[in-house]
Order: structure tokens, then sequence, then C-alpha cells
């Protein structure tokens, strides 16, 4: 007998439906609640709402697990390459060598944006953050092709828009990138592969011929695979939800770009970085730092510590704080916040405010010393994020529309004032 549900309400006994994931997990499917009971269910920040069942990613906060399509997050960083990953995000299995040369000339195809965009980035401030423009430039790839509106097309179109904003995004966010330093854009060369190509645009130069190390190149290709998918994150709902009213592709990653700005969320990249060098600044104190974060009268948070959903640790983090040590070993770097992030690290990890809220430090923790290491400024640590989520994005909405999902549209319960009677302004 399927395993159910028992809620006593006013008396009544009602009986909900126990859904149970492939690794175990369990939901309680309160679809009809409301239309039984009369009740809705209230839970601010989505804390215990599973708002979609998905194939695409496994995620244990408890045991520190993270899997795509079935694959641990260390052999995926370990043995694929980014664009094994997307292909599998978007198809559901890894793909064979000519199933990948395939994907990566398809792909290679698309990487030139529309020459008028650049007439957008002209009218941008030079010092304007990127992650602005982003949203706005990625926004503006419908305007530029106008058959994408319709996300219910078919399924080739609609492979078709997945493909181009999966091309064109290293493309921009190496405009953006060239735009903030002042520099002429660089465009696509398309003998690349996808990671070497948007360093080739990052850091390429007209005036000269680039050769890209291949340190760089390697630790790009694990970033970005670290960052591909996190399930039902803050942006990705974002983008699940956009999508939700059929508004076409372009838009719902635009907005889940603007999510992702945020210090809660990606945003906290650029935000350790500069809390480290505040901590430099200040003389290295990490007591004193720590002690900030924990004082409730102190707006100040540990930025890139505590998650949502990692109670334990974040496998991502611990990946990318071995990734980084090699990163800075290799390129003969020496980063004193680099230091100033470890001994922050371990004092936080002794401490029993940390301890007992389960806080550890995040994927955002060590990204922006590597990131720096690599040359990249403050301000492109959370377009990087962006980059990486990408095809996680993608596969959201894509699953979603083939699913034939319903709108996304929560509810509220009210507590503001009853009905009153009108007041004219001369009695307020
Ligand atoms: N520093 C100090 N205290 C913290 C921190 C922190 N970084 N994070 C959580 N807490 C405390 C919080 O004050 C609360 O304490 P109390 O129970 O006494 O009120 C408790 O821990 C639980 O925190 P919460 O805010 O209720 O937890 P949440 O699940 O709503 O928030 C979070 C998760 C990631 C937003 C939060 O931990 C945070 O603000 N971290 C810093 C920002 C950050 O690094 N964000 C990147 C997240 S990982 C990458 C990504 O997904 O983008």
């Amino acid at each position: 007998m399927s395993e159910t549900a028992k809620l006593i309400l006013e008396g009544k006994e009602y009986e909900f439906p126990v859904f149970t994931g492939s690794e175990n997990e369990k939901a309680i499917d309160i679809s009809k609640l409301r239309d039984q009971t009369g009740y809705v269910t209230l839970d601010t920040g989505y804390k215990n709402t599973g708002a979609t069942t998905s194939k695409l990613t496994y995620l244990d906060g408890e045991e520190g697990i993270l899997r795509h399509g079935g694959y641990s997050i260390e052999d995926l960083t370990n043995h694929a390459s980014y664009m094994e990953v997307c292909y599998m995000l978007f198809n559901g299995e890894l793909p064979n060598k000519e199933q990948l040369a395939a994907f990566e000339t398809k792909i290679s195809r698309h990487t030139l944006v529309h020459e008028d965009m650049k007439k957008i980035f002209d009218a941008y401030p030079t010092n304007s953050h990127p992650m602005g423009q982003l949203i706005a430039m990625v926004s503006s790839l419908s305007s530029f092709y106008p058959a994408s509106l319709n996300p219910n097309r078919n399924d080739e179109a609609k492979r078709l828009t997945m493909f181009r904003m999966l091309a064109k995004m290293p493309t921009i966010v190496g405009m953006v990138y060239k735009k903030s330093i002042g520099h002429p854009i660089i465009y696509p060369n398309n003998n690349l592969d996808y990671v070497t190509n948007y360093l080739y645009m990052t850091f390429g130069n007209v005036t000269e011929n680039f050769e890209v190390d291949p340190v760089i190149v390697e630790a790009m290709n694990k970033l970005l695979i670290l960052h591909a998918d996190h399930e039902q994150n803050c942006s990705t709902s974002t983008v699940r939800i956009v999508g939700s009213s059929q508004a076409n592709l372009y838009a719902a990653i635009s907005a889940g770009i603007a999510a992702l700005w945020g210090p809660l969320h990606g945003g906290a990249n650029q935000q350790v970085i500069e809390m480290l060098e505040n901590i430099k600044a200040d003389g290295g104190d990490t007591e004193k730092w720590i002690n900030k974060a924990k004082d409730k009268n102190d707006p100040f948070r540990l930025m890139g510590f505590g998650h949502r959903v990692y109670k334990n640790f974040d496998p991502r983090a611990l990946l990318i704080k071995d990734a980084c040590d090699k990163v800075l070993n290799k390129l003969g770097i020496n980063d004193p916040v680099l230091e100033i992030a470890k001994k922050l690290e371990e004092t936080a990890l002794k401490d029993p405010y940390f301890i007992e809220r389960k806080l550890f430090p995040n994927v955002d923790f060590y990204s922006g010393i590597i990131y720096r290491a690599m040359g990249f400024p403050v301000e492109m640590f959370t377009p990087l994020f962006a980059l990486g989520r990408l095809p996680g994005w993608i596969a959201q909405w894509k699953e979603m529309i083939d699913e034939n999902q319903p709108i996304g549209r929560p509810r509220q319960i009210y507590t503001g004032y009853p009905l009153r009677d009108w007041k004219p302004i001369e009695k307020r």
C-alpha cells in the first residue's frame, strides 16, 4: 500500500499521498490541500517546499552530496569537460565522442552576437556593474531572435534558442569585461573550445597574439562545472517561475541573472574578496571579524559562509579550496588573503556559534581567490558564476516546459486591515 500522511484539522481527518524520489527523499503531496481543507501552507522563504520534481541534480545537504545526472561532482570536476556536463544537463546522458563533437560544433556556430548589441553596450557608463549590463544584454537577445518569443513553437526551435543562449553567453560576458576596462571587444574564435574561447575573448587583445595558459583553462573548466547546476536555488527558481508564464528563455535567464546578483546568492563571491581585503587592511585579526559576525546588533555576516541546504559541508567548497591551492601554486602566486580565508575558516569551524548553526564555507568562499589569481577583477566574479550556472538554468527551463508545468503562483496569508470605511483626505 502506498504511504500517506494524515492531517487532522478542526477534528476532521484528511489523507495526503507521500511522494518518494529516486534517492528516497520524501514529500507530502499537498496539491489538493486547499481544495479539500480550505487551508494553504505557510512557508516563508520556501524552506520546506518542494516546488517541482527534477531529474537533473541530486543534493543531500546533510551528507554533503551533489550529483548531476547521477554522477558525483567529484567525478565530473576530475574527469569531464564543461561541454560534456552541458550536454548531459540538456540531454540526460553523457555524450559519446561523436555526440560531443557534434554538440561542440553546433554551439560554436552561434557564438557571434548581433553587431547592434555593441550599440547597446556603448550606452553604458564604463564603470557600471557588469551584472546590470549582463541582465540587459541577455534579455535583449529576445529582440534579436523574435522567433524565440514562443517557447512552445516546436522542439527544434526550442533547442535552437537553448544553443544560442549557451553559445552567446561567453561572448556577452567577454564583451561586458572589455567594456569595463574600455578595451575593444574580441570576437569569438570558433577554432577554440568553449572555455578557451571565453578566456580568449576576456584576456586576448586586438594588438597581440594570445595564448591561454593551460593551468587557467583547467581551473576555469573545473569552476564552471562546479557552478553548472544546483537544483532549486533562488536564481533557478526565478528562471522556472518566469518561464512558467511562458515568457521566452532569454527573459527567464535574464531574471535568473538578476536573482543571482544579490549578495546572499551569487553576489557573495564578490563580497567575500571585499571582506577579506577589509580584514587584511584592518590588521588581519580574524577573531574580531568572527565576533562581529556573531553579534546580532551588527549587520555584518561572514560572507561565503552558511547555506540554506548544506548543513555539514558544501562539497563544492572543498573542491574549490583544493583547486585554489593548486592554481596559486602552479601560477606562483602568493595571495595573502588566502591565508586570512583559511584562518577565518579554521576559527569559525571551532566556534560554537558556527557549529550550532551548521555554518560552513560555501562555494563562494574560495572561488574569488582563484578568479583573482586568474586575473579577473572582483566585479566579474558574479558574471562568472552566471556563466557557470547557465546550462543548469537552461536545462531546468527545458524540463519545466517539456513537462508542461503550470504557472508558478504561490499564495499568501493576508495580515493587513480588514475592510475599512473610506476616509476623505481632510480627515486623515
Ligand atoms: N554569518 C553569520 N551568521 C550567519 C551566517 C553568516 N554568513 N549565515 C547564517 N547565519 C546565522 C543567522 O544569523 C541565523 O542565526 P540565528 O538562528 O541566531 O537567527 C542562522 O545562522 C540561520 O541563518 P539564516 O539566515 O536563517 O539561514 P538561511 O538558510 O535563510 O540563509 C544564507 C542562508 C546563505 C543566505 C546565509 O547563510 C548567508 O547569508 N550567508 C552569507 C552569504 C553567502 O555566503 N551566500 C552564498 C550562498 S552559497 C552560493 C549560492 O547559492 O549563491
